[in-house]
């Protein structure tokens, strides 16, 4: 038998009146994983979240974290974990440095110990120039960090982190995966929510697909890429009359072409950039005019056209009333 999951969620429902915002989530997550619960906006992420993490209550269902019951042992379960939310937690009239004092205490945590860990972190997270700035004055990026940074005060193994990239330039983004790397590295268990198929794909063991509060599919990142199709370079003729004679140029280096005459656009599905070159490459000299050549990998979008059979915003109703 191998260690209990550090992380479970057995058939998680939360109602809000009529609503059922999630409607019966279960997953279970290794010691030592991540996890990516991906969807979009509204699909029930932040309140599956909130109940593992004690902040609301399950209307059914039961979700265990290290071990112990959301609802019969919180407390237990709140010396656990660390959470960083979607809403930044930290006081914007302290410094980063004082933030992370304060939660110390907070947590009944020694100064002595506190000096000592406040430094770790900052160093950590470079935030040690930042360490003496009020929060108000951080950038995107910083405050992320700092979120983050807060929520290891207690060293806690079990993370969970909700939407941590958010509104963050890609810089910072990558920063931030690779302190979640060194994170897990360590034995930490991390549950993070997001809306982007990359940053699941960057980080996480297995993947949680969730849908107006359903899990749609669940796997490794390889296999919900391959279940949503592989990357595509996609072709935009600069006229009408050239779409037979581009389909033949890009059938000369792969395989399957799709024509989508509206658009002056043709797809081919492709390995990558080694197939997009040569691709291009087989352009030259033609004289067919294009508007545009580019690789177009797997996003979430497709993830979900592929799954639900419409888009990520789209809502149901209007995709039934668009057919009928
Ligand atoms: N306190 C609440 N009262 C009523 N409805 C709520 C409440 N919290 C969430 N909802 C509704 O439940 C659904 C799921 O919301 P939730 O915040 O969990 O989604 P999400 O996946 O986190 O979305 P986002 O990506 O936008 O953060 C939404 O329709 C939302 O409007
Ligand atoms: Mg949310």
């Amino acid at each position: 038998m191998g260690d209990p999951p550090a992380i479970e969620a057995i058939d998680l429902v939360k109602e809000f009146g009529e609503q059922r915002a999630v409607d019966g989530v279960s997953f279970s997550v290794p010691q030592g994983t991540v996890l990516g619960l991906l969807g979009p906006n509204g699909a029930g992420k932040t309140t599956t979240v909130r109940m593992m993490t004690t902040l609301t209550v399950p209307t059914s269902g039961t979700a265990r974290v290290a071990g112990h019951d959301v609802v019969r042992e919180p407390a237990a379960v709140r010396r656990s974990m660390g959470l960083t939310g979607q809403a930044a937690t930290v006081d914007e009239l302290l410094t980063g440095r004082e933030n992370l004092r304060l939660i110390g205490a907070l947590y009944g945590l020694s100064a002595t110990y506190m000096r000592r860990a406040t430094e770790d972190l900052l160093e950590r997270f470079s935030l040690v120039e930042a360490g003496n700035k009020v929060v108000k004055e951080y950038s995107g990026g910083m405050r992320r960090r700092l979120d983050l940074a807060v929520s290891l005060v207690a060293t806690p193994p079990v993370l969970f982190l909700d939407e941590p990239t958010t509104g963050l330039d890609p810089r910072s983004r990558v920063e931030l995966w690779d302190v979640l790397r060194e994170l897990v590295d360590g034995g930490t268990t991390l549950l993070l929510t997001t809306q982007y198929l990359e940053e699941a794909d960057q980080l996480a063991d297995r993947i949680v697909v969730i849908d107006q509060g359903n899990v749609i599919a669940e796997g490794t990142p390889l296999q919900l890429k391959d279940s949503s199709g592989a990357a595509a370079v996609v072709v935009t003729v600069s006229h009408a009359a050239d779409l037979g004679s581009a389909e033949a140029v890009i059938r000369s280096v792969v395989p399957e072409v799709h024509v989508e005459p509206n658009a002056r656009q043709l797809t081919a599905p492709a390995d990558g950039l080694a197939d997009m070159t040569r691709i291009a490459v087989a352009f030259e000299g033609t004289g067919i005019e294009l508007d545009d050549l580019g690789l177009k990998r797997p996003t979430l979008d497709d993830v979900f056209l592929r799954l639900t059979g419409h888009r990520a915003e789209e809502p149901e109703a209007e995709i039934e009333e668009a057919v009928s």
